[in-house]
């Protein structure tokens, strides 16, 4: 402890060291050639992932548009000479047969063909499979939660709804597939009635896959198996695999559920993971299923990564076990130099873990076919960072360490269900709520967004969470040795620490300008040429609104963040992806208006229509004439 607080202290005074370091390292690395293996991976084949650029690319420098004023207001702002298309708004029909949205008239069979609620991440992937267009794809959105306040008249509670509402409620959860195309005007379109768009609802027959599908603890009336399974909510990030597949993270599930579940044989799981037994929403009210008196081991049904083909509108989605259960932010995909999969993902809650996961099977660029289950075997890892800067991956295999019957571990299975014990049993690190972990394609190296952990003591502090009550969150920078990102050993650094410029503990490059700074990293994206774009979730508690900001994460402007989006007042950011061409940026506006109602929102963001409540939107941002997105 008492060697951590002046190392925060003087952190401005031991930045240009810090840099100096860095660019000599960096340059040895260069010397060995490891740049350029980096930049050969990053080539492998990700459809509308962000690709690398050519050498000439590189050479220019990057984030020349002019920096986005901080404030606070109804509107969405974004960089002078960048523009922001609405492109799909929650209640915007995917199919012709539901008439146009009309908030007073809501029914669940129209919001099961709508565009749902709160998206969060985007995914696009080209079209036509294996292109890298960057005009016309599938867009494939994750609709994480529903504020029934700001969506029915009377602003009812979360848990005041009536079962008809409680359908709709659920309708306009899970995800939305959507066919999108530029058109020649520039502007992109969605396309209603393709026959790639679907909706993925909490009702959508699934599939329990891996080592703990078919566990004797996933048995209910819908799962008499324990390998079929119902439906996804609570989606919070994801990823798209390099074979065009989306994965998406369940996140906060423990809301839907309620009941005493001291009969479970699941209590120390149910109870690690916030089960509450009173109602927290409605569907525990209507439905047996969310009742863990009735149904009690529909819980273990979620905490998932899913994997979901979005090429193949009838196909079944995947859980994937193998990744383990917990507060799945997302899961990153990426294809290691040998050609194993590797996903990276956290758990999005205070003092939960980081995780790794290594395929045993070897991705194959030219046979979709064979890569389809690569996420069903291999090896899941769980993080200990050490302050000297290293993190060792710690195996989570039945059987090893303390990962036995006696610590009541029967199974692989087990461990998957009951991964957050097994990752404190073998001593992970605790961290300040993990959020998107990417990787670099540009320099192969993982970079983590921890958003906050305001139950952080002093005493709890350490390297990679470095301060006590850590309102405003940090990135963490995760180097693999030689590139190899099946290594047990990584080193690590701290890439900034945020909140306000110039607050006690934060860390920046120096020269950041008076709208540099942010708070509550939470979403990021990589542009083509390896530039960092950050999404937050938690500005307003600085009275400036969320948004993104961009920054280099090499050389003499690493760390030197921009501002360059601003969200309407009570949203937060989400979801960015670049179309392979880094020309057009998808962002994410959640819970535009969040914490006012329906009646009464602070803002009417994007309609401006008086009858109509603030809409949680897709835009999609575009250079004035064309262009690299940042430029
Ligand atoms: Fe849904 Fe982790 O934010
Ligand atoms: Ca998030
Ligand atoms: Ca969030």
């Amino acid at each position: 402890m008492s060697e951590k607080q002046p190392k925060q202290k003087n952190t401005a005074l031991i930045f240009a060291d810090i840099l100096a370091a860095r660019i000599s390292r960096r340059q040895a690395l260069k010397g060995l050639g490891l740049g350029g293996s980096a930049l050969m991976l990053a080539g492998c084949g990700i459809p509308g992932g962000n690709n690398v650029a050519g050498k000439n690319d590189v050479a220019a420098g990057s984030l020349t548009f002019k920096e986005l004023p901080h404030g606070l207001d109804p509107h969405l702002a974004v960089a002078q000479g960048y523009n922001a298309q609405v492109l799909l708004s929650w209640g915007d029909p995917l199919f012709s047969d539901v008439p146009e949205f009309d908030p007073y008239a809501q029914t669940p069979d129209r919001q099961s063909k709508q565009f749902g609620y709160n998206n969060d991440f985007i995914g696009f992937v080209p079209l036509p499979l294996g292109s890298d267009h960057s005009d016309q794809g599938l867009l494939v959105v994750n609709h994480e939660y529903t504020r029934p306040s700001m969506m029915y008249p009377g602003s009812p509670g979360r848990h005041q709804l009536d079962k008809e509402k409680s359908l709709n409620d659920m309708m306009a959860h899970g995800l939305s597939v959507v066919e999108i195309r530029k058109k020649a005007d520039g502007q992109w379109q969605p396309v209603l009635d393709s026959a790639y768009n679907r909706r993925i609802t909490p009702l959508t027959e699934m599939q329990m896959t891996g080592p703990a599908a078919g566990s004797s603890r996933l048995i209910t009336s819908d799962s008499p198996d324990g390998v079929r399974t119902l439906g996804t909510y609570g989606n919070c990030a994801g990823g798209v695999t390099p074979w065009g597949t989306i994965l998406t993270g369940e996140e906060n599930v423990d809301f839907y559920f309620a009941g005493d579940f001291t009969d479970s044989g699941e209590q120390e799981n149910y109870q690690r993971f916030g089960m509450k037994t009173e109602h927290r929403g409605s569907w525990s009210r209507h439905f047996e299923r969310w009742d863990m008196r009735q149904t009690p081991a529909e819980p273990l049904h979620v905490g998932w990564v899913v994997e979901i083909d979005p090429f193949d509108p009838q196909s079944v989605p995947k859980k994937r076990t193998v990744l383990g259960r917990y507060k799945h932010e997302g899961a990153y995909v990426f294809i290691n130099h040998d050609g194993h999969v590797v996903a990276y993902s956290g758990d999005d809650e205070q003092f939960e873990y980081l995780y790794k996961f290594i395929s045993k099977g070897k991705y194959q660029q030219d046979n979709r076919r064979a890569n389809m289950d690569l996420l069903d075997d291999g090896t899941l890892y769980c993080a200990r960072f050490s302050d000297d800067g290293t993190l060792t991956w710690l195996p989570m295999v039945f059987g090893q360490g303390p990962l036995t019957t006696e610590n009541g571990f029967n199974s692989q299975g087990d461990v998957l269900l009951d991964c957050r014990k097994a990752a404190d049993l073998l001593a992970a690190t605790p961290m300040d709520r993990p959020e998107d972990v990417e990787v670099n394609p540009a320099n192969g190296q993982v970079y983590v967004m921890l958003t906050n952990n305001s139950r952080r003591t002093a005493a709890q502090t350490d390297g990679p969470n470095p301060r006590a009550k850590n309102r405003d969150g940090q990135i963490l920078e995760l180097i693999p040795p030689d590139g190899d990102h099946s290594a047990e050993r990584f080193s690590w650094e701290m890439f900034l620490i945020a909140g306000r410029k110039g607050a006690p503990g934060t860390q920046y490059h120096p020269d950041i300008s008076e709208n540099g700074w942010l708070a509550n990293p939470d979403n990021c994206a990589f542009d083509k040429l390896g530039n960092l774009w950050i999404a937050t979730d938690g500005a307003e508690q600085h009275q400036v609104a969320d948004g993104i900001w961009a920054c280099e994460v090499e050389g003499e402007r690493r760390a030197l963040t921009k501002r360059f989006l601003r969200t309407p007042v009570g949203a937060e950011l989400c979801g960015p992806f670049f179309t392979p061409d880094s020309e057009n940026l998808f962002c994410s506006v959640q819970h535009p208006g969040d914490k006012s109602s329906f009646e009464k929102p602070t803002t009417r963001w994007p309609d401006y229509d008086p009858n109509m409540p603030p809409r949680p939107s897709v835009v999609v941002i575009t250079k004035d004439g064309g262009g690299r997105v940042g430029s």
